[in-house]
Formats: C-alpha cells, structure tokens, sequence
C-alpha cells in the first residue's frame, strides 16, 4: 500500500488534519515519536478511512507514493528542524515537506533555502481554525514552489473550508515563507479584532451598565449584521456561559491575556518594514499590561473616574455608537494588516495577491467574517488599491461611523475606560487624512539638535538651518 499523504506529529491539529485527509477519500500515512498516539488514532478513527499506521520514520516514508508529501505537525521552533533533520536524508529530490506548525516565516524562509539545495520542496503552510477547522476544513496558507503547490493543491482544496460562494480557503500564497507571514498577519489581525471586541464588551458593561447576558445578546443581534463574524460568535457564547455557581463565567476568570507570539511577530515584523499596525500593537501590549499583576495591583489607587452607567434609556443608544466605533475601528486594522502584507510581499518579492488572501479568510479561520468578502471585492476591483481606506465602499462606511466612533471615545475617556484599540484606530484614520502632521516639527527639531537636514515644501533638495549661528539656510 502506498499512501497518497503522510502526517507525522499526531496531536491534536496533527490528528484532526489526518482524519481530514482520510474522510475525504485519500490515504493517510500516520506517524508521531510516541507510538501509542499512533495506534490510538487508528484504532479510534480507523474507520473513517484508509490509514497507514508506521511506527518508524523509514517506515513512515517508505509507505508514502512519490513524490512523497509528508505534513509535519509539530511545535514550532525546534522540534521542527529535529523532524526535518531525521526525515531530509530519507526523502528524494521532488519530495515535499509541508510544515503546518505557527512557523516564523524566517525560519520558514531559511529551511526552503536549505531543502531546496537537496531537492526538496518546504512548504510552510499557515493554517487556521483550530481543532475543529482541523478536522472539517480550516483556512490554509501553503507558500513554497509552485511546482509542489500543483502536486498538493487539489487535495488542500478538497479539505479545506469553503466560502460561501463554494471557493475553497486555499490559494498558493507565494514562494517560500509567503504562506507563514500571511497566517502571522492572520494572527496580528485575530488578536486586533479580539482586543476591540473586548473594548467593546467593557463599554458596554461600564458605560451602558449591562449585564454579561445582556451583552452576549447585543453580539448576537450584532452577528447578524456587517459584523457577523466567528469571533462575535463565540464571543456571544462566551460571555452567556455562567460557572457551575452560577456566577458569568467572564467575571470568575483570571482578567491576564496570555500569548504564544504570533501577534508580537506581527508587530516586530511591521516594525522592522515600516509599517503602523498601531491596532495590532495595541492589542499585544493590552495582553501584556493585562498580565503586569504586581504592576497592576501597586496602580489601583491611581486617581480617576470611575465609570457611571448611563441611565437605561439612554443605553441602547450607546449600544449602536459602540457598533460603529467597532465597526470602524476593525475596518482600520484590517487596512493596517493588508498594508503590512503588501510590505512584506514588496520587500521578499512575494507577489501576494490580497484579494486572495481576503478570499480564503473567508472560511475556516479564526477571523472568518462576512466583512472579507468585501475585501476581496475591493482588491479584486482595484488590486493596486493604496489601502483599504481607499476603497470607496470602506470609506463611506467610515464616514457614517465616525461621529459615533468619536463620540464613544469621548465617552470611554470621560469614564475612565481604557479603549486602547478604538483609540489607536482612529488616531491612525485621522493621521492619514490630516493636511499636515507635526512631523514638520519633528524634521525641524532633529535639524537643530542633530543637523540631521530637512526637505522644503516650495523647492528641491535638502537643506539644513545654521540654528547654532545666524540661522541662515544653506542646501545640505
Ligand atoms: C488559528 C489560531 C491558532 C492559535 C493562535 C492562538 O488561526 O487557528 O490563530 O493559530 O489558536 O496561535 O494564539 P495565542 O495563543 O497567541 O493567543
């Protein structure tokens, strides 16, 4: 028997991904250092389709067809380069290794170099949606050649979500780590979009004085319009749940956000391109003040308001503002995440397609909305569109929202609750359509202190003002 595909590194993702494969008619290779999680799978699952339990590495690549695809599901980081270096040296030129782990796309980046050079094709691959995705079809990002993404893309296709409109969550998303920086901006994004729900959610409970139940049905009316999102979704579900006691679930745990490091890569990385993904960097820093206890606790006595609910009828009202701000505010962090993309794509020579990327988000992720469609149409209608913002249907939306988004602003800052998120969102928004920023005054200072030398609004060339003497200009 020979096996169409290969998994080794069976745990929960690796499992679930396995199953996939199996369940849709192809046969599966299973393989995982602890052999029990072998058998186990096979004996639970085993009727679900053909698999190929192998015990050893050799017997693992031995019972797969060729060119063989072998999928590594295993931690990021080291245990990785330890799968590729016990399974490089038994594969064939042709051979494909398809990392579906939350890789650093450098890493990626490198182990495509190094593979290349035998031979074989790296494939890094983002995927998204957890166990469940998994198992019933997640997003998936594959980079890598274009040549092994002909030999693996029609079974990705079949196992992948589908859109709405039935497309497949699977593009190739480009060459060699192209795959890996999309799922991290996935992630950048994921986190971005968590931190303005949480926003959102404290307004509501603080400003508007609702209960946790009350909330959780604003999402679900919410979920039902331009925001219908998965992250709404559960966010419903979440916050309806009450403990064992009796008490909401949200107020009995521990209010510290913890994080595996994809949306802190995003950031690193956007800083190191140049690029403001404000929205995303606020979102990571919340998570990590939100877990600074000793800090926290040796700052409570700080003064401040402290929130006030508004009166009852007045509530509703509040609720449709705290809609547009979130609504505005998600829209800037997606334009700042496909900004950050584009950059990547431009300096790795990539050529990302970003109505593609919108397109396969658009089923089987974690950030899955009904918004990405229109997206994609919008890159798909102008695929050299400067930014999202510059996409008339996003632009009037914003619009619309803008004196709502500032409101709730003014609201939250009155009160005393921190909305880092919103607030960086349209700071970001009012930034980028400002006629002058102090930056002017920033190129005079770094003039004066530094004759670091400054551009001329009315002429040519750079130029530099002796501060020290008669404050004459002379051309630098
Ligand atoms: C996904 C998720 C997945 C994982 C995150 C969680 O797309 O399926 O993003 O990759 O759940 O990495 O990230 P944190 O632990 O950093 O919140």
């Amino acid at each position: 028997t020979s096996a169409q595909i290969g998994v080794t590194g069976l745990a929960v993702m690796g499992r679930n991904l396995a199953r996939n494969f199996a369940r849709n008619g192809y046969s599966v290779a299973v393989h995982n250092r602890t052999v029990s999680r072998t058998r186990a799978l096979v004996e639970e699952f085993g009727h679900e389709g053909a698999f190929v339990a192998a015990e050893t590495a050799k017997d693992f690549v031995a019972a797969l067809e060729r060119p063989r695809r072998l999928v590594v599901m295993v931690k990021a980081g080291e245990p990785t380069d330890a799968v590729i270096e016990e399974f490089a040296p038994l594969l064939e030129p042709g051979d494909m290794i398809i990392d579906g782990g939350n890789a650093h796309f450098a890493d990626t980046r490198r182990r495509e170099r190094e593979l290349r050079e035998h031979g074989i094709h790296f494939v890094g691959t983002g995927i998204s949606g957890g166990e469940e995705g998994a198992l019933h079809g997640p997003s998936i990002m594959p980079g890598g050649s274009v040549e092994s993404y002909g030999s693996l893309g029609p079974m990705l296709e079949k196992i992948s979500a589908k859109a709405a409109d039935g497309a497949p969550c699977v593009t190739h998303v480009g060459p060699d780590g192209a795959g890996h920086f999309v799922k991290m901006v996935h992630n950048g994004i994921e986190y971005a979009d968590m931190q303005l729900i949480g926003e959102a959610y404290q307004l509501l409970r603080d400003v508007a004085g609702y209960s946790p139940a009350q909330i959780a049905d604003i999402f679900r009316t919410w979920n039902t319009g331009r925001l219908d999102s998965y992250l709404i979704e559960i966010t419903a579900e979440v916050l309806s749940h009450v403990d064992a006691g009796g008490k909401p679930f949200v107020d009995v745990v521990v209010d510290q956000a913890e994080q595996k490091g994809t949306g802190r890569w995003t950031v690193q990385i956007a800083l190191d391109l140049g690029v403001p993904v404000s929205g995303i960097a606020e979102a990571v820093f919340a998570r990590s003040l939100s877990g600074h206890a000793a800090l926290r606790e040796a700052s409570r006595g700080l003064a401040g308001p402290k929130p006030t609910p508004l009166a009852e009828s007045e509530a509703a009202a509040f609720a449709d503002r705290v809609e547009q701000a979130l609504y505005a505010s998600k829209i800037v962090s997606y334009t700042q995440g496909f900004h950050e993309i584009a950059a990547g794509s431009e300096e790795y020579g990539w050529d990302i397609d970003l109505g593609e990327v919108a397109s396969i988000w658009r089923g089987g992720c974690i950030i899955r909305a009904a918004f990405l469609d229109r997206i994609r149409t919008a890159y798909d209608a102008r695929s050299d569109l400067p930014s999202l913002l510059s996409d008339e249907t996003f632009a009037r939306e914003i619009a619309a929202a803008q004196d709502d988004w500032r409101e709730v602003l003014v609201a939250a800052t009155r009160q005393g609750v921190p909305t880092p998120g919103f607030a960086a969102a349209l700071a970001y928004y009012d930034a980028l359509r400002a006629e002058r920023l102090p930056a002017a005054l920033t190129q005079g200072q770094r003039d004066f202190f530094g004759a670091h030398t400054y551009r001329r609004v009315d002429r040519e060339g750079a130029f530099h003002t002796l501060w020290g003497g008669d404050r004459s200009e002379v051309p630098a």
